[in-house]
Order: structure tokens, then C-alpha cells, then sequence
């Protein structure tokens, strides 16, 4: 068993939205120095690292990401000074720093796009992709942007008639990066934040920084505006050499690919991606087969060389509470099960903020809506303190939240979790607390076992053997293991409250409805 993983590899990162994690300041939007106070509740979880979504200067047409500066912050969110603080505070606790990267495009206020479009020969024109209208007029090509609501993904500039790139939103411009000086200003801005100390990044839409550069229409099967090989792989593997100058950090990668082969070939090599979020994963149905079978495929083509990074929530997808739910309660319970999934497996885990509170989206009344592209419900602020004491900011805001809280922050909030050992903050601890006392989650083996339809089972092994047996269904379930027949096990850790942490004949063994187990073979 290797025991010289690194701490990117042995436990969670947790994903902070800064807009919505805490405000220190009553203007309703979450603050770096909101984030500093409550660095312990981030320590007492137990994880390795948290992950910073974008707090650059921006005009937050995408809420952070459209940077119209790559290395300061913006006002709303604080200073430099307040980052540095919260980088030393974070450090202080043993918990390492993950900052988001937005290498595809910037903020059409960026002053380099402002340059761009200014005239068609200002130096900064080709930093960003213009193009002359198709022949028949309209855009240049039929690529369309990844929100639905834009449409196409070009954008016309009436200054000098021509249309610019926009994977995203018009005010996102796409920059130029078969432009070398392009590449070395964005390798820049790594060393700008390497040099203050942060571990790591988080590479917004990796798939996007190589595109077909004669513009093809889109084929089925072959896509000409992302993962454009193998111009891609070679841009990466300089973002890494950059990476690389200094010591222990890590990059994951944001590979929205559908396709695991795809997704695998920016970890096999060893000198891209240290980690790519799966996509294909998140996408899956709450069902345990089909949970088995992309695990399974993802070890296959990993060739024991990627290393695998699990997650199932963001700030891009419904929250697991609301998503996996069925009937009533069921969610809140699945979000436990989701929880030990991600943890147990072999392979770093993802949180998102709100997901140790089992929160479920929030309501957003069509008067609040804000985002392009749906995604409100599960960017809602963290609820800290019972409304009924805190007021209706729930200690995340003296003033008026910028997202409508979740409907039960009463009852799901920190301080009413925190009171309740049987909480789904209490589980959450307690999980990663497993994690990080054991090598064997930590950088054991992991096969699948057959255990019936209902159950996905797997087994770590390392030092001890750990079961780990998990119901997807919302009816009992035996396990129904062809291997370990009558062998007895102690239960470590079970998503349910109720169940004695005792030892027992896996012959014997039913999980409840939604529940997960962690057992020690003995
Ligand atoms: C992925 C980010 O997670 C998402 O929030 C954003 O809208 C797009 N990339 C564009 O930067
Ligand atoms: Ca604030």
C-alpha cells in the first residue's frame, strides 16, 4: 500500500462559494473575511483543503466568473490583504488552499478585451477569437454556447463589425490561446498566486483552452470547439511544468467531457491534470449498478495510473438532497449514503459547502432569480444560526441575503446540527474523521463485489480490510455477498443512527432503507 500519497490524495476538499459561505459586512454577499471566521468550522470537518470559487475583480455576469482582473480581488469580496489573511489563518489550522483559475476567458471589462476590441490592429486584437460574419451573414460558424439561454456563441462587436468567441455568456469573451503570449499571461497569473502561497488550482473548463483552429462546425462524434487534440494535451502539460516549479501543489482539472476515455487521457500521462472532476459521474442515476459499473470503467481505463476524485454536488448541479429525493425524506437520507460514496471510495472527495448539512435546494421565486443559467437553487446561502434567534440572514447576513435562504434553515442550520449528535454534521465529521485515521480509505485498494442489485459493495484494502456496503434503494436490503460468506465484521460507521456499532455475522446483515455501512473484517 503506497503511504507516500500526497494531501491532495488522502482527504477531502471542500468547495466554498464565497458569494454565499459567510458576510462579514451586511451587504448580503459572503466575503473572504467571512470565510476567515469561520475557518474552524472548515477545520472541525476534518478535510485537507477548501477550494475558493472565483473572488477576482469582476462585473459577476457569471458571478465570479467573467475576471475582469486575474490577480487581485474584488472589492465586494474584500482585498488582497484580507486573501493573504485568510491563506495564513487557513494554513495556521493545516488546511491548504485551492484557488479557482478561469483560463478559457475573461470578463469583457478585462482591459486586454477592452484593447481587443477596440480597433482591429490594437495589439491585444488577437488575444480574443474574431471573426468576420459567414458569408450568408450571421456568425461565423454554428458553435453554441453552453448555456442554453445565449444560443450561439458568438457575439457581434459593432466597434469594428466582427464577432468575438463566447463559450459562455456575451460578456465572457473566449481569449486566444493559440496565441503564445496569451499562454504566458495566463501562466502568469499562476505564478502570481503560487508566489503568495496557494496549494493549488481548480482549471475552470479545461476541456475549452484548445479548439479546432480552422473553426469547423461541430460533427457527431467529434467535437471542433473543445478537447481539441493533441494541441490540448500539450497546453496542459506546460500548465503542470508550471505548477511543477514549486513544491506540492496540484492542479484539478474542470473536465466537463462525458466521455471517461476522454477524461482519463488528462491523468494517465502523469505530467498533466493531478485530478479531473467527473462529470460523467454526476450525471448518474441514484442506482447501484450503474454507480458499479462507472466506478468499475473508470479503474479500467485508469491503468493504475489516474488517480480518481469523486464528487456529486457543485455550484453548477442540483444539491444531492433535492435531486436524489423521490419521495419524502428520502433525500435527506441519500445525501448521507452520497456522502460515504464519495469518502469511502478510493480516490480524493469533493464537498461542497452545504453538503455536511445534507441542504437541499432552495426555493427561488421567479422575482429572484439571478443566474443565466438556473443554477440559484444550489448557490443558496449557508444558514449558520436558527433564524428565529439570528434573524432571517440566518448568521450569514445582518442584511438582506442575495439568494433566498433554503425553506428549513431553522432546523438544518450549523448551530441546530451542532447540538445534535445524530445530525447529518455529526455523520459528515465523523466520516472524514474515518478517513483520515485510516490509511487503508486513504490509499488502499478498492474492488467492487457482487451483493445484489440493490447494494453497490466494495472492499478496501490496505492494512485491515474495510467493507464498505451501500443501499441505493429505499427498501431493506440484505447483503447479499457471494464472497465473505459468514465472516464477521465490526460496523464502523453506519449513515443511520440507529444502528449499534457492534460486531456482526455478515450472513445476518440487512441494511435499512438508505443506508450505507462501513464495516472492519475481521
Ligand atoms: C464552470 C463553472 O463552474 C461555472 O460556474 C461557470 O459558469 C463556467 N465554468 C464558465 O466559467
Ligand atoms: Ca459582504
Amino acid at each position: 500500500m503506497p503511504t507516500d500519497i500526497h494531501w491532495w490524495q488522502r482527504g477531502a476538499i471542500y468547495q466554498i462559494y464565497p458569494r454565499s459561505f459567510a458576510d462579514s459586512n451586511g451587504d448580503g454577499i459572503g466575503d473572504l473575511p467571512g470565510i476567515t471566521a469561520h475557518l474552524d468550522h472548515i477545520r472541525s470537518l476534518g478535510v485537507e483543503a477548501l477550494w475558493l470559487s472565483p473572488f477576482y475583480p469582476s462585473p459577476m455576469a457569471d458571478f465570479g466568473y467573467d475576471v475582469a482582473d486575474y490577480t487581485d480581488v474584488d472589492p465586494i469580496f474584500g482585498t488582497l490583504a484580507d486573501f493573504d489573511r485568510l491563506l495564513e489563518e487557513a494554513h495556521s489550522r493545516d488546511v491548504r488552499v485551492v484557488v479557482d483559475w478561469v483560463p478559457n476567458h475573461s470578463s469583457d471589462q478585462h482591459p486586454w478585451f477592452i484593447e481587443s476590441r477596440s480597433s482591429r490592429d490594437n495589439p491585444k486584437r488577437d488575444w480574443y477569437v474574431w471573426r468576420d460574419a459567414a458569408r450568408s451573414g450571421g456568425p461565423p460558424n454554428r458553435w453554441q454556447s453552453a448555456f442554453q439561454a445565449v444560443g450561439p456563441a458568438w457575439t457581434f462587436d459593432e466597434t469594428t463589425r466582427q464577432y468575438y468567441l463566447n463559450s459562455f455568456t456575451p460578456q465572457q469573451p473566449d481569449l486566444n490561446w493559440d496565441n503564445p503570449e496569451v499562454e504566458a499571461a495566463m501562466h502568469d497569473v499562476l505564478r502570481f498566486w503560487l508566489d503568495r502561497g496557494v496549494d493549488g488550482f481548480r482549471m475552470d473548463v479545461t476541456q475549452k483552452i484548445a479548439k479546432d483552429p480552422e473553426l469547423r462546425d461541430n460533427e457527431p462524434g467529434l467535437r471542433h470547439d473543445e478537447d481539441w487534440q493533441p494541441t490540448i494535451h500539450h497546453r496542459i502539460r506546460r500548465i503542470r511544468a508550471v505548477i511543477d516549479e514549486y513544491d506540492d501543489r496540484m492542479v484539478v482539472g474542470e473536465v466537463y467531457l462525458r466521455d471517461l476515455r476522454r477524461v482519463v487521457a488528462y491523468l494517465n500521462t502523469g505530467d498533466e491534470l493531478n485530478l479531473a472532476h467527473n462529470f460523467v459521474f454526476v450525471h448518474l442515476p441514484w442506482h447501484a449498478g450503474e454507480m458499479r459499473a462507472s466506478v468499475d470503467e473508470f479503474e479500467r481505463l485508469a491503468e493504475g495510473a489516474a488517480w480518481p476524485a469523486w464528487f456529486l454536488a457543485n455550484h453548477d448541479h442540483p444539491r444531492v438532497a433535492s435531486r436524489f429525493e423521490d419521495e419524502p425524506g428520502t433525500g435527506a437520507r441519500r445525501a448521507r449514503v452520497a456522502a460515504m460514496l464519495t469518502v469511502a471510495m478510493r480516490g480524493t472527495p469533493f464537498v461542497y459547502q452545504g453538503e455536511e448539512l445534507g441542504l437541499p435546494d432552495a426555493e427561488i421565486p421567479p422575482s429572484r432569480v439571478v443566474d443565466v443559467d438556473g443554477r440559484d437553487p444550489e448557490r443558496a446561502p449557508i444558514p449558520w444560526r436558527r433564524p428565529s434567534e439570528a434573524g432571517p440572514g440566518a448568521g450569514f447576513t445582518s442584511g438582506e441575503p442575495w439568494l433566498p435562504l433554503v425553506a428549513e434553515a431553522e432546523r438544518l442550520c450549523v448551530e441546530s446540527q451542532e447540538e445534535d449528535p445524530d445530525s447529518t454534521l455529526n455523520f459528515v465529521r465523523r466520516l472524514l474523521r474515518l478517513r483520515a485515521e485510516r490509511a487503508t480509505l486513504q490509499g488502499g485498494s478498492q474492488r467492487s463485489l457482487d451483493a445484489g442489485p440493490r447494494l453497490f459493495c466494495f472492499m478496501r484494502e490496505g492494512d485491515e480490510r474495510l467493507l464498505v456496503a451501500l443501499n441505493f434503494t429505499s427498501r431493506e436490503a440484505p447483503l447479499d455477498l457471494r464472497e465473505e460468506q459468514g465472516g464477521r465484521a465490526a460496523v464502523e460507521l453506519s449513515t443511520h443512527p440507529g444502528r449499534a456499532l457492534s460486531v456482526v455475522d455478515l450472513r445476518d446483515l440487512v441494511l435499512e432503507a438508505d443506508e450505507g455501512m462501513i464495516l472492519r473484517l475481521s
